[in-house]
């Protein structure tokens, strides 16, 4: 692996992966790392830099991963550490990185140091802390579930408090997340270090970084809603630092779902994440697109403040999770569920648990719109494993299940994921979107497949410095039903145009002084035609142009 691009990140073109759900190499029916491993050349075909895999650790799995158990081992449906190895080689030898998924707030209630930290000894009286055991204050415990009341509830639709009643330690212990992931206690100085031995122990194994999951909510204080605090930032710094220190070049992503002002925050002066995740943006596509109007994008593009030159916002269209709304206004929520989540079963806390197929109604034009915004807007974007060939997800599945089915390899009714008979959930089998009808090897095989479009926006999304480091200006092309922007870096001008309305569009914009020479589409290779300074254009409905502007002249 290249090791001297330590910006590497600001570049990358992301691939979230889900393991179990990927390739099962052992057809005992749950995707694993040698069946990653197998499926690296399509990875490398596909043209993706660096992968995010989902929790590979032990876990009881009540969180599909996120409730950890062991931070230190592999969980056995995946296979072992010696996997874990080889994989890291074999994505290195094909210029892929991986980064994992790291679970600072909490782990699971299963974790030995949770099941500790509950004990009494038998001497001890009723309530009262255990002096034998040194990890009762390894989590958050109280007498009252009163305490950090201003503190949201997160998953609204299955907790009713932050707080949980352990009748084995006589307390109530405090959880973010589900009640099964109790979370750590940071003002404990071991629970600190623990995290310096995690992080250390899957660096050295040479892993390219973390998305670390939930970091907002750290520390507790009264009086505050115990997000964001100081005491998490000082503490994210020092993980900065010791990356920094002993292995340059690896990342860290942070995970937190807030508006781009409080997100500003984790990257510090360029010392604390390389990369976040622009969460306020993702909504706002749907949004301009179910409106025909650009603003919503413009307006929180707006809001975000500039970040170091060093740091990057990760950009997304769908995730593991609910498409989340926590980012928008109620009325903006309503609108969205109405017109993207019309079932109720399509609606998880604050978000909709639907994959990006289903949410445009497979309408391939959306579908590729969508991906133009993504694919050109600022920030390092990332694609869901199975959204590049538009795969379904399945409402009979309970919470986020429904999002991470089998990959969906080839047309037979297993899809060509596993040998098993039983698979850890059942390939989607209705007509739209049963394997039948969507599948890399037939998508692969059709030059006009929506994967082939993918796998070209990537190539020339990478080619193009302008689409990575280029600052955002917008056009204005006298209609806010299509948005017109350029972007531009060491010389270098594209103009993207997308028309995000049903109807055909005619757009007439002013280019840069100065543009003599022919303007080019680079998706097409085709000329575009313009006179005197004035570009005009009609755009079929949903339709984009890439155009790389001519170096200007004088
Ligand atoms: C993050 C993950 C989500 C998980 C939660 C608790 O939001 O994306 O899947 O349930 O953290 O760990």
């Amino acid at each position: 692996m290249e090791k001297t691009d330590s910006l590497w990140y600001k570049n990358a073109v992301f691939y979230e992966l889900y393991v179990r759900g990927f390739y099962d190499s052992n057809g005992d029916g749950h995707g694993d790392l040698r069946g990653l491993m197998q499926k690296l050349d399509y990875l490398q075909e596909l043209g993706v830099d660096c992968l995010w895999l989902l929790p590979i650790y032990p876990s009881p799995l009540k969180d599909d991963g996120y409730d950890i158990a062991d931070y230190y081992s592999i969980h056995p449906d995946y296979g072992s550490l010696d996997d874990f190895r080889a994989l890291l080689e074999a994505a290195h030898a094909r210029g892929i990185r991986i980064i994992m998924d790291l679970v600072l707030n909490h782990t699971s209630d299963q974790h030995p140091w949770f099941q500790a930290a509950r004990r009494r000894s038998p001497e001890q009286s009723e309530g009262g802390s255990d002096p034998a055991s040194p990890y009762r204050d390894y989590y958050v415990w109280s007498d009252t579930d009163q305490k950090y009341r201003q503190a949201r509830i997160i998953f609204v639709d299955t907790e009713k408090s932050n707080w949980t009643w352990d009748p084995v330690a006589g307390k109530y212990y405090w959880h973010r997340f589900y009640a099964c992931q109790p979370d750590l206690n940071y003002d404990n100085p071991a629970v600190r270090a623990e995290i310096f031995n995690i992080l250390r122990f899957w660096l050295d194994l040479g892993v390219d970084g973390f998305r670390a999951d939930a970091v907002p909510y750290l520390f507790e204080r009264e009086d505050t809603d115990c997000e964001n605090l100081p005491e998490t930032h000082a503490y994210l710094k020092q993980l900065r630092r010791f990356v920094d220190e002993h292995y340059p070049g690896r990342i860290l992503l942070c995970e937190a779902n807030q508006w781009p002002q409080d997100v500003r925050s984790y990257f510090g002066s360029g010392d604390e994440f390389h990369l976040a995740f622009h969460f306020p943006l993702m909504p706002r596509i749907f949004m301009a697109m179910q409106r025909a109007d650009l603003t919503p994008i413009k307006w929180v593009l707006e809001q975000t403040p500039v970040i170091p030159d060093e740091c990057q916002w990760c950009t997304f269209l769908r995730n593991h999770d609910e498409l989340t709304l926590e980012m928008v206004t109620e009325e903006e929520r309503q609108g969205l569920w109405q017109a993207y989540a019309p079932d109720p079963r399509m609606r998880l806390n604050l978000g909709i648990r639907r994959r990006l197929a289903p949410l445009f109604r497979d309408d391939r034009r959306k579908i590729e719109l969508a991906y133009s915004l993504l694919f050109t807007l600022p920030g390092s974007p990332i694609i869901y494993y199975g959204d590049e060939i538009g795969m379904g997800d399945d409402l009979q599945l309970p919470d986020r299940n429904g999002v991470r089915t089998p990959m969906q390899w080839e047309d037979s009714p297993d899809a060509g994921f596993s040998t098993a008979d039983i698979l850890y959930a059942p390939v989607l089998n209705d007509r739209q979107y049963c394997p039948q009808r969507v599948n890399v090897a037939a998508q692969r095989a059709d030059a006009g497949s929506l994967w082939h479009t993918l796998q070209k926006m990537i190539a020339i999304r990478k080619q193009y410095s302008a689409l990575s480091c280029g600052n955002i200006n917008w056009v204005d092309c006298g209609t806010s039903a299509v948005a017109v922007y350029q972007r531009a870096c060491k010389g270098e001008q594209l103009l993207v145009i997308n028309n995000l309305s049903a109807i055909s569009q005619t757009v007439d914009c002013s280019l840069p002084p100065g543009i003599t020479d022919g303007i080019r589409d680079i998706m097409t290779n085709q000329p575009a035609n313009f006179t005197d300074g004035q570009l005009s254009l009609m755009l079929r409905p949903y339709e984009y142009r890439w155009l790389l502007l001519p170096m200007q002249k004088g």
